[in-house]
């Protein structure tokens, strides 16, 4: 019988790694996935909650920047795909303090590819975003499309994207980038746009909009994400980058208005707040190169939308513990009372 593949996911207890654990349990029945978080705010062992028995699966708490563990988990566990979702993801927490996301974003990425240089690895897949590209006027970005980060976050995860890039080109990793476009979907920490909206909304709380409002942003369901990251790691280029777009591109004002209406919420609710410093007017990827590969959504927007609506609105539990008091002095803080545009 053929060895068990081991994937080794990083920051798989947050948003997207969670989803993708459940996504590689679901497909495979012979794999084991050792999942390497460092807990911050946004990792929640809870999203993996279903897989506590499942000898295949290692929840392992720890620091892709501390080289000792990351080292001990190649010598023990000699995985075969290295998947690296950990990051300090949130913008406007990089805008407050950037540090963290220079360590893990950047250094993190460090630690990791060394580690594979070190020991091997049949593919490194590198989470990067469409942020890395900075903001758009018209027309789509091709992964040949220069990069140009706005803010903190995206430019810590520019560095780590061609840092990846750049240890295919010395020392010949196998290393494969993807940047993908906003991603929605159950367990995603309510700070971002989404889970944000949906639950202040439940809770009867202001929507805070940013500016005008009409800075677009294109949608990605987080299940398709799963099926594209999956795709560029069996049928990717070594050394390519592979945009992964949603196609529903859409202004903040308009889905902002959709959750109201999914939710059963009146307009009102809507607070204009003062813009995010240095905010990216719009992003949108040209997806060509992947689905040249095959790879398509699978999932229509408004039906997955309803679902991920529907699943905040099913899952209070999971959602009101997170929206502590941590969050709420950081908001207040960033946005002090008073604070509009309207
Ligand atoms: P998230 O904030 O929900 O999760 C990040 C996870 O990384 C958390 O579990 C956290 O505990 C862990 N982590 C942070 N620092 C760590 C460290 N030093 N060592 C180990 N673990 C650490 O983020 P997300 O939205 O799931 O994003 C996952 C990845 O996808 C990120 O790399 C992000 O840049 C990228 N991405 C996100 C989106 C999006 O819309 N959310 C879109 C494109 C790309
Ligand atoms: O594009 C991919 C990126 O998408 C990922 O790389 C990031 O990790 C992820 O956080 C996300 O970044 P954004 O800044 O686009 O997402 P966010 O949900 O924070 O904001 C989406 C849009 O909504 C953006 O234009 C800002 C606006 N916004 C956001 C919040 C949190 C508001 O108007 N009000 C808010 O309270």
């Amino acid at each position: 019988m053929s060895k068990k593949k081991v994937y080794v996911v990083t920051g798989g207890a947050g948003f997207i790694g969670s989803n993708y654990i459940h996504f590689l349990f679901e497909k495979y029945g012979q794999i084991k996935v050792i999942n390497l978080d460092k807990l911050t705010y946004a990792g929640n062992p809870e999203n993996l909650s279903s897989l506590k028995n499942n000898p295949d699966y290692v929840f392992i708490k720890g620091d892709i920047c501390d080289s000792k563990i990351v080292n001990q988990i190649f010598e023990e566990y000699k995985p075969d795909y290295l998947i690296n979702f950990a990051a300090e993801s949130h913008v406007d927490r990089s805008i407050g303090d950037a540090e963290d996301f220079i360590r893990t974003d950047m250094y993190g990425v460090y630690v990791l590819l060394e580690a594979t240089r070190k020991y091997g690895l049949e593919r490194f897949i590198q989470i990067s975003t469409d942020e890395v590209y900075g903001s758009i006027e018209s027309g789509s970005f091709t992964e040949e499309s220069p990069l140009k980060p706005g803010n903190p976050y995206s430019a810590s995860k520019s560095g780590g994207d061609r840092l990846a890039y750049s240890y295919f080109n010395t020392y010949q990793l196998p290393v494969i980038i993807t940047r993908a476009s906003n991603n929605y979907g159950p367990y995603q920490y309510p700070e971002k746009l989404i889970p944000l909206f949906v639950t202040n909304a439940m809770e009867n709380k202001p929507l805070p909009l940013y500016g005008d409002g009409k800075n677009v942003r294109d949608w990605l369901y987080v299940k398709d994400h799963c099926t594209a990251i999956e795709y560029a790691l069996k049928n990717g280029k070594l050394g390519e980058v592979y945009n992964i777009a949603g196609g529903s591109e859409m202004e903040n004002i308009e889905i902002t208005k959709l959750i109201l209406q999914l939710t059963g919420k009146k307009e009102s609710l809507i607070k204009p707040v003062a813009d995010r410093i240095g905010h990216d007017w719009r992003y949108s990827l040209d997806e060509s190169k992947l689905k040249s590969l095959g790879w398509n959504q699978e999932h229509r927007f408004i039906d997955a939308i309803k679902e991920t609506v529907g699943w905040y609105m099913k899952n209070e539990d999971w959602w009101k513990p997170l929206k502590s008091g941590e969050y709420l002095d950081y908001y207040k803080k960033q946005y002090p009372e008073g604070t509009s545009l309207a």
